[in-house]
């Protein structure tokens, strides 16, 4: 979070202002990661504002692709824009991120893809470019160590157009056991607050890859094979 030496972190709570003020205390440069249980802007602007009011000159935001498309009369991750949006008016120096599936959500299915179980396929027969979690990190720190990407909003894309059953027919040959899925595209399956997005990107909205993660890394973005590899021990260990 900072150039200082914190031994031992600091600890805060986003809705407690004073205890973020601790934790931006002396910083030059915050990565804002934020996951409310209810998608708002909040916890983003506490932060914010504990960091404009502390003089961190920069945050770098992990936001989510599509965020402001429109999608049914309903606006994609309209909690990650109005924080954009705030951090923007902030007059703080900011990069935003803005990567779509990370292949790790994959994890979330250890236990079931132990049993034997089927996973819930959320997304259809759409296609997105999922990202390796490693590059978003990767570019993460590039954004914070480097004023060359100052004012960039990078769409952190995968390099390759993958479909959730991809996903889990790479995952069985990487794991060399069965991946099976079902459909869990219903609304009422959905999680809470997220059905504007999923709907989006099952619409084809995150269909595309760019080239953002090789030109801030300047070598080619994983791919999720490569992930699955590197995470094979993960997916063997007990949940
Ligand atoms: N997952 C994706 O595919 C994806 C794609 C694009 C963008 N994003 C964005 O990335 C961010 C993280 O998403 P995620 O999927 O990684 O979420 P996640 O798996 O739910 O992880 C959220 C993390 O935040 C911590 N956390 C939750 N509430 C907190 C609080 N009040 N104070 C401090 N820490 C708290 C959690 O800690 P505990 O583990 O202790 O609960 C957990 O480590 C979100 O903004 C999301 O929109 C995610």
């Amino acid at each position: 979070m900072s150039r200082r030496e914190r031994p031992g972190g600091v600890r805060a709570d986003f809705d407690d202002p004073a205890s973020l003020a601790g934790a931006v205390a002396g910083v030059d440069t915050v990565f804002l990661v934020t996951a409310p249980p209810v998608p708002t802007a909040d916890h983003d602007i506490a932060l914010m504002t504990a960091a404009r009011a502390a003089g961190v000159r920069k945050i770098v935001k992990l936001s989510a692709i599509g965020s402001g498309e429109r999608f049914e009369g309903a606006t994609v991750g309209a909690w990650h824009l109005a924080a954009e949006e705030a951090i923007e008016a902030s007059g703080l120096v900011w990069t935003m991120l803005r990567p779509p599936s990370f292949a790790s959500n994959f994890l979330r299915y250890r236990a079931l893809i132990q049993a034997g179980e089927p996973i819930p396929n959320m997304t259809g027969d759409s296609r997105q470019a999922i990202v390796d979690p490693r590059d978003v990190a990767a570019v993460a720190v590039a954004a914070m160590t480097s004023d060359a990407h100052n004012g960039q909003r990078y769409d952190l894309t995968g390099p390759e157009l993958l479909t959730f059953t991809d996903q889990a027919t790479i995952l069985e040959r990487v794991l060399e056991r069965p991946v099976k899925i079902t459909d869990a595209s219903a609304l009422d399956q959905l999680p809470a607050g997220m059905t504007t997005g999923i709907g989006w990107a099952r619409a084809g909205g995150a269909a595309y890859v760019t080239d953002h993660v090789p030109r801030v890394l300047g070598r080619p973005a994983g791919t999720f094979e490569q992930w699955a590899r590197d995470h094979r021990e993960a997916f063997a260990a007990m949940p």
